[in-house]
């Protein structure tokens, strides 16, 4: 009990400390980002098709790594804000995060996408977005650590569905799967990471901001590699409003 006492304090200490270089650090990064808004505000004057195509991308990641740091000074150091839920549409949201990792052509990745058509979901895009690269980053780095060279072998696969009120979403690898080790503590901050250089922030992240929306997420037993399922309830029906429309309708 004691030793459990001090590692909780060790980590608080830790979280703490965190908390302000993350501060520091937003504050500059965001002046960094701005400037690197302006350079590519530039480049998308040039004619190239190439620098069109990549340019509107390129500022829109960087729009939305502003309002990241935005948010997260505003907030206060180690928490997210509450969700801004709305209604948004899955498929086009994974193709995102497909373009977000970055994965290139000569990665022999396969990447599968099985989305129920236009299945949508009551959630804040970007945290929905941060919490699906943060997974599928992690699925991609199993498959490069063992060397991925097959994509008849090496696969990630994306569903969506619908069940009832909540939304379903899954990722999987057929990497080698989330070890025991790593298993133990994989949803909490600095505790799960067995990859050198690795944080392990990722998933408790991801776990925090899906919490945050009444959702969970959790690793399926039992599969070949690693699935992670997420799952997003709608927003609960505010009675009062509906009542208030019946009334004047
Ligand atoms: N798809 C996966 N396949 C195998 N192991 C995984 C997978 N996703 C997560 N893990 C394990 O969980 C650990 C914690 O992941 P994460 O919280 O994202 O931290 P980090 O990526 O910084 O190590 C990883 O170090 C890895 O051991
Ligand atoms: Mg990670």
């Amino acid at each position: 009990m004691q030793r459990e006492l001090a590692s909780m304090l060790h980590q608080k200490s830790r979280l703490a400390a965190l908390g302000l270089a993350v501060s520091k650090i937003n504050h500059d990064l965001r002046n960094l980002l701005a400037s690197a808004q302006l350079f590519s505000d530039q480049l998308s004057t040039l004619p190239d098709p190439k620098v069109q195509r990549f340019a509107p991308k390129l500022m829109r990641t960087l729009e939305r790594a502003i309002a990241f740091c935005q948010s997260t000074l505003s907030y206060g150091a180690a928490q997210e804000p509450p969700p801004e839920r709305k209604t948004l549409e899955v498929g086009p949201l994974i193709e995102e995060v497909h373009e977000a990792l970055g994965l290139s052509l000569d990665v022999p990745i396969r990447w599968i996408i099985s989305v129920e058509r236009g299945l949508t979901v009551e959630a804040d895009h970007d945290q929905l977005f941060r919490v699906l690269v943060n997974v599928a980053r992690n699925a991609v780095q199993a498959l490069e650590a063992r060397g991925a060279r097959d994509p008849a072998r090496d696969q990630i696969r994306i569903t969506g569905r619908r069940a009832g009120s909540v939304v379903v979403i899954e990722v999987s690898d057929t990497g080698p799967g989330v070890s025991e080790k790593a298993r133990t503590h994989m949803f909490q901050a600095f505790q799960g990471s067995t990859r050198s250089g690795g944080a392990g922030l990722g998933l408790a992240i991801a776990d925090e901001l899906v919490r945050a929306h009444g959702g969970d997420i959790r690793l399926v037993p039992g599969t070949i590699g690693a699935t992670f399922s997420i799952t997003i309830p709608d927003r609960a029906v505010d009675l009062n409003s509906r009542r208030g429309e019946r009334v004047r309708a």
